[in-house]
């Protein structure tokens, strides 16, 4: 129990939005709550407006800023909470499902105008495969937004979550009041203002105190009071466990660009959010506390300068502490390896740090020697696990322009795809390659890096499929007998995986139902 203290004062999270729902502005506000930053305006959005996404160079260049804001460490009330930035673009959705491994909860942001968005849905479902403790923000009060029952419902509907509202607003748009802190039993009078800390809030006895009245108007505290008794009748005192168990979402009202139901949102967030927790790995459950440190690789960005082929590998620790030039065993490489430079993150500025406890995450400067999942520790030997691959959903062939670089090319896919950049699969009978995606964006930062950083020429194909499963089975003979038959649709993963690529979701519904021994499944675990 050496490192108690530190471990118990870390909350790490990410905040989680469809683009434009408000989790740049919420973060900024955050951020200056911790005091990292002094001024409005001082988080750059990395956010790439939707007129500029055939331009990947300037989306990248905007990657390139994010790196200084993928992690913000700040402190508020003796906590040290590190924000994990997650890329906006959906053609980056990877990188935020991957960094979602790496946080303890997340807060969910939600715009009230337009409610449940696409990548609202698959955020969530990515945090319901660890029973993430969620937290929801209801955004953009201040505008004219859809019923907040309706919301609520849409959002439990939808995205099957289960709220508890914690705060509960007075109108919206133009009439927009406030809200009622169901918790503590006050009234936050809306004023719309950008600042720090100077919410207009006002104790009230009880419901039936006349100050409510004055305060709001007749009309809207008999309609609060209302609302209120209903909440109190449904949903009771907020069950904590029932939230850090992934069952249970507390939701605020607010807006973010007002700064208003932020500090709620903050204040109940560090009282309920979990700790850094006990994580399991390829051997065993492996707790923060420990003495020794270990911890792995989420997420690797490149640099994209072309004369430094180097990459930042981003690395949560788990357990223990990690001290600066250190030698730890890198498990899959089975090598020592030690970090001179490990950076910190902070809202502006990367520094350079000596040590760092369960919950945070470091930067640390790589050759090529990391790629995602990859595990360090004081010499035990186990891989953290949990963390997904998706099936991709566009497919390309890889085509070499120039045989005298095919070493060049092979080494530039294996190294792109170790970042995660793409999935690459071997197609069986003719060998293939396949590049697959998330997002066509890809294919051009693809095409752009292995020229410019390995020196080789290539080009894609389309090709007609729609998505790849991973195979399994417990009859060895029945996998191989469906690979042997459908050959022109299968193949194998870097790791040798076997994957089925069905051209259209018929296709795919009749193998599922024709092989019955064979499992399909859309996502793979690194480090199964
Ligand atoms: P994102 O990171 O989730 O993509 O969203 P971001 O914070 O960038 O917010 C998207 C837009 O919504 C921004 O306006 C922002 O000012 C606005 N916004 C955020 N919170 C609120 C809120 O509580 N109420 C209202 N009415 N608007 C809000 P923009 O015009 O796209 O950018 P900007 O010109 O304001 O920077």
């Amino acid at each position: 129990m050496k490192y108690e203290k530190e471990v118990s004062r870390r909350r790490t999270f990410a905040i989680i939005s469809h683009p434009d729902a408000g989790k740049t502005t919420l973060t900024e506000k955050l951020l200056l709550f911790g005091g990292a930053i002094q001024t409005a305006g001082a988080v750059k959005s990395n956010k790439i407006k939707k007129h500029a996404t055939s331009d990947f160079m300037e989306i990248e260049r905007q990657r390139g800023i994010s790196v200084a804001t993928s992690v913000m460490t700040f402190e508020y009330k003796d906590n040290l909470i590190n924000l994990l930035d997650t890329p906006g673009h959906k053609d980056f959705a990877e990188d935020t499902y991957r960094t979602l491994t790496a946080v303890d909860s997340v807060i969910l942001v939600i715009d009230s105008v337009n409610g449940v968005e696409d990548q609202t849905r698959r955020l969530v479902e990515v945090c319901r495969m660890r029973d993430t403790p969620i937290i929801v923000f209801v955004n953009k009060m201040d505008r004219d937004g859809k019923n907040r029952f309706d919301l609520m419902e849409e959002v439990e509907n939808e995205l099957k979550l289960s709220l508890h509202p914690m705060t509960f607003p007075i109108n919206s748009g133009k009439d927009f009041k406030g809200v009622y802190n169901l918790f503590d039993k006050t009234l936050c009078l809306f004023t719309a203002s950008t600042k720090a800390d100077d919410e207009d809030t006002i104790d009230i006895a009880d419901l039936s105190d006349e100050v409510l009245d004055a305060k709001v108007g007749e009309r809207d505290a008999n309609t609060l009071r209302e609302d209120v008794e209903l909440i109190e009748g449904v949903y009771g005192d907020l069950n904590v466990a029932d939230y850090l168990a992934g069952k249970i979402c507390p939701v605020f009202f607010g807006s973010a660009v007002n700064n208003f139901g932020v500090k709620e949102m903050l204040d109940t967030f560090i009282q309920v959010a979990p700790r850094p927790l006990c994580r399991q790995t390829s051997a065993r459950e492996v707790c923060p506390d420990e003495d020794k440190f270990s911890g792995f690789v989420f997420k690797i960005h490149a640099n994209l300068d072309p004369k430094h082929r180097d990459r930042i590998a981003f690395m949560r620790v788990c357990s223990g502490r990690f001290e600066r030039n250190k030698y730890y065993h890198h498990v899959r490489m089975d090598k020592d390896v030690r970090f001179s430079n490990p950076y910190s993150f902070l809202a502006r500025s990367k520094d350079v740090i000596e040590d760092a406890y369960p919950g945070d995450v470091i930067g640390l400067f790589d050759t090529g020697n990391f790629k995602i999942g990859d595990t360090l520790t004081e010499g035990e030997n186990f891989f953290y696990t949990g963390i997904p691959t998706f099936s991709p959903e566009i497919f390309k062939e890889l085509v070499n322009k120039d045989p005298m670089k095919t070493k060049q090319l092979e080494k530039g896919v294996q190294q792109l795809t170790d970042e995660g950049v793409a999935q690459l699969f071997t197609q069986f009978g003719g060998n293939r390659k396949i590049i697959g995606c998330v997002g066509d964006l890809q294919f051009e930062v693809i095409q752009y890096r292995l020229l410019h950083e390995y020196g080789a020429a290539c080009e894609f194909r389309t090709l007609p499929y729609y998505k790849a499963c991973w195979l399994t089975s417990k009859d060895p003979n029945k996998l191989g007998e469906f690979l042997r038959f459908k050959q022109q649709n299968s193949g194998e993963d870097k790791d040798g995986n076997p994957i089925y690529l069905a051209q259209s979701e018929w296709f795919l519904n009749t193998e599922i139902s024709n092989n019955p021994d064979i499992q399909f499944h859309f996502t793979n675990e690194v480090n199964k």
